[in-house]
């Protein structure tokens, strides 16, 4: 039904715009603190350079002691900015406790199905094929549909992100008693053992472009639908996440 798709297009596009807004506001908060460290961090260089080249003389170990009390100032500013910054920050990850669920009936394999035409334009120019596999039965659940539909589309980014020469996206759902089971899988790179116990920790992030949101946020999601999300990944081979949520009696 292409009216469909084109509806679920522009309902995704708002919730993107929403995102970019709020990502905006984040930046345009952190320009600040930002540059007060980096003007302190500057000057602190200098006055220990200033320790490291001064001559031995009669004032020489007052001066030092003054530069050293002076670069200890500029430490104490730069500590209560990035304090400052962690906050701004976690403020912005917890503006998802403040919003409230629009909880409707939801098909989950109508949804996903949404997000693979939706994603497919992409994923095609990534050299990426997507394979699905969807239970033959409605699944529905009580959800809110942007919300999840962000999951998945950052459950999606992430496996493109992992799959640099392409490969393959495979999107499974499927039903476990009382759970509905989605798994997202891709045949990217993998994560190490080490880095694996990390991927859900707030800002951890293997990309130098990367913010380290995308799956705690998932995660905060699902929970807040009662659900789970879980990962196996084998290094080299590729990645698979479980999300599960509760079905609909
Ligand atoms: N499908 C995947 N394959 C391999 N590694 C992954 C995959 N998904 C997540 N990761 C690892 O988990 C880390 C955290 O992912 P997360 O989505 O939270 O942040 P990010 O993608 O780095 O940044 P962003 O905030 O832009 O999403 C990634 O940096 C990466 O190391
Ligand atoms: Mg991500």
């Amino acid at each position: 039904m292409p009216d469909k798709i084109q509806e679920s297009k522009s309902e995704h596009l708002s919730q993107l715009e929403v995102l970019s807004k709020l990502t905006g506001q984040l930046a345009h908060e952190i320009k600040n603190p930002l540059s007060t460290i980096k003007i302190n961090l500057k000057l602190v260089s200098e006055e220990l350079n200033d320790l490291i080249s001064s001559e031995s003389g009669p004032n020489v170990a007052d001066r030092n002691t003054r530069n050293f009390t002076r670069a200890l100032r500029k430490v104490a500013v730069i500590q209560k900015e990035t304090d400052r910054l962690e906050h701004i920050l976690d403020d912005f990850l917890r503006y998802l406790d403040r919003t409230e669920l629009q909880l409707v009936s939801v098909d989950v394999n109508e949804l996903i199905s949404d997000m693979i035409d939706f994603y497919t334009p992409q994923a095609y120019s990534h050299s990426i094929t997507i394979r699905q596999g969807l239970y033959n039965k409605p699944l529905i659940c009580r959800l809110d549909a942007n919300m999840l539909k962000q999951v998945i589309l950052n459950l999606f980014i992430n496996a493109q992100q992992a799959m640099n020469e392409g490969g393959e996206l495979i999107i499974r759902t499927d039903r476990q008693e009382k759970h509905v089971v989605i798994q997202i899988s891709d045949t990217g790179g993998g994560i190490t053992p080490d880095v694996l116990p990390h991927i859900f920790d707030t800002y951890y992030s293997s990309r130098p472009q990367g913010s380290g949101l995308g799956l705690p946020t998932a995660k905060k999601i699902v929970e807040l639908h009662g659900g789970t999300i879980q990962v196996n990944s084998t290094s080299g081979k590729g990645t698979s996440f479980t999300v599960k949520l509760p079905v609909q009696d």
